[in-house]
């Protein structure tokens, strides 16, 4: 059969329309072309597979046979809409996308919209993509990350009870202790215990597994120390000054050693032999994701000989320890009051704890 020659055919004899035919179905997308009225004027082999219509009847359909019925509505308006001002754009960005199959089933899809102009008029041609698989990829990974966080949240539970069974351990050893000293250094790692497990808790609780509201975190732990400091202290007052500081998980607990036996220190020593007195906690943020975390009282001050770099006792050996791990510096201001400041990093910068070094022990 002779075909006109003209536009529809290339020098080489080759007819236009079946170039395009072929290129129209080579596509991996699905696409079809729609008229102003709405009525699809082509659409391809992939297009019949996606929507049901192998037989290749979509053409002459309305377009929104296409579009589950619930947003055919807002379709058509978005379609004239689209014809008023057509560019080449995504449609539907940011929102799910779902077409309809011709057994009623529906299916998501992402779509990509061509204004084309021909002698009929403005047309559009619509590439679709089925993103099944992908949909079913992220369900996956979400339910994954579900699954992580549940047992995230577990483990800090379970890590949270371990620690107040070893405190409740110490307690019932404290018990059988006659020797007020040693009564003490027990009563101190219970406590020590308790600052690690409350940690665990606010974690498991908060909703966030990976870090940790420093100011919630002082003054619940200020709270617990002097209540359970013995004998019981009415008479000493509390400040809290702080801003909102997050602290990393690998941060947290070291955060709170330090925070614990500089407290327990104003407790035991500052207010020794007097009555009132006053504990001051400062907590600020820093830039470059630093913190300060200051620990002050109204006492008599660290003793004239102490060396707070040199001291062997345990509780500055913890602090310097801590400190160190850290990437801080302690400031030690001898009177009048005693008043140490701790300027570290809060973790912030660090992507991931979960490669961490065990908490390094006291030097
Ligand atoms: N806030 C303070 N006011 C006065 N003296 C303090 C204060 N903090 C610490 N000291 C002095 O520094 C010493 C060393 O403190 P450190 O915490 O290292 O040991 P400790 O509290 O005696 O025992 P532990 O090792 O159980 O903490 C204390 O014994 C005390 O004399
Ligand atoms: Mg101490």
């Amino acid at each position: 059969m002779s075909r006109e020659v003209g536009a529809h055919v290339r020098p080489d004899g080759v007819h236009a329309e079946d170039v395009l035919r072929q290129i129209f179905d080579a596509s991996p997308s699905a696409m079809i072309l729609v008229g102003g009225d709405g009525v699809i004027r082509r659409a391809n082999v992939q297009a019949g597979r996606l929507f049901g219509y192998e037989d290749g009847s979509l053409v002459g359909r309305s377009v929104e046979s296409l579009v589950p019925e619930r947003f055919r509505p807002g379709h058509a308006n978005q379609r004239a809409m689209y014809f008023r001002d057509p560019i080449v754009r995504a449609m539907g960005e940011g929102r799910d996308l779902f077409g309809l199959r011709r057994d009623g089933s529906e299916v998501p899809i992402e779509i990509g919209l061509n204004p084309i102009r021909t002698a009929a008029g403005l047309e559009v041609l619509a590439a679709i993509i089925d993103i099944t698989p992908r949909k079913r990829s992220e369900d996956m990974l979400r339910a994954s990350l579900r699954e992580k966080e549940a047992l995230l949240r577990e483990i800090h539970h379970r890590v949270k009870n371990n620690m107040q069974v070893v405190s409740s351990l110490l307690n019932l050893q404290t018990d059988n202790v006659a020797d007020e000293r040693y009564r003490g250094l027990f009563e101190e790692c219970q406590t020590r215990v308790r600052t690690m497990a409350l940690i665990h808790e606010k974690l498991y609780s908060s909703g966030n597994l990976a870090s940790l509201d420093a100011v919630d975190y002082t003054r619940e732990l200020l709270q617990m120390l002097t209540r359970s400091y013995q004998p019981v202290r009415t008479d000493v007052r509390l400040l809290l000054e702080a801003e909102p500081v997050t602290l990393d998980l690998h941060v947290a607990i070291p955060f709170g050693l330090i925070l614990h036996e500089l407290v327990t220190n104003v407790m035991k020593h500052a207010f020794l032999g007097r009555s009132g007195g006053t504990l001051k906690v400062e907590l600020r943020a820093l830039p470059d994701d630093r913190l300060r975390l200051v620990v002050a009282d109204d006492g008599p001050g660290l003793p004239a000989d102490f060396d707070t770099a040199t001291a062997r006792s345990l509780g500055f050996r913890m602090v310097r320890g801590f400190v160190r791990q850290l990437d801080g510096e302690l400031t030690v201001s001898r009177g009048p009051g005693a008043r140490f400041a701790v300027e570290c990093g809060r973790g912030a910068a660090r992507a991931s704890t979960s490669t961490e070094p065990h908490q390094t022990p006291p030097e």
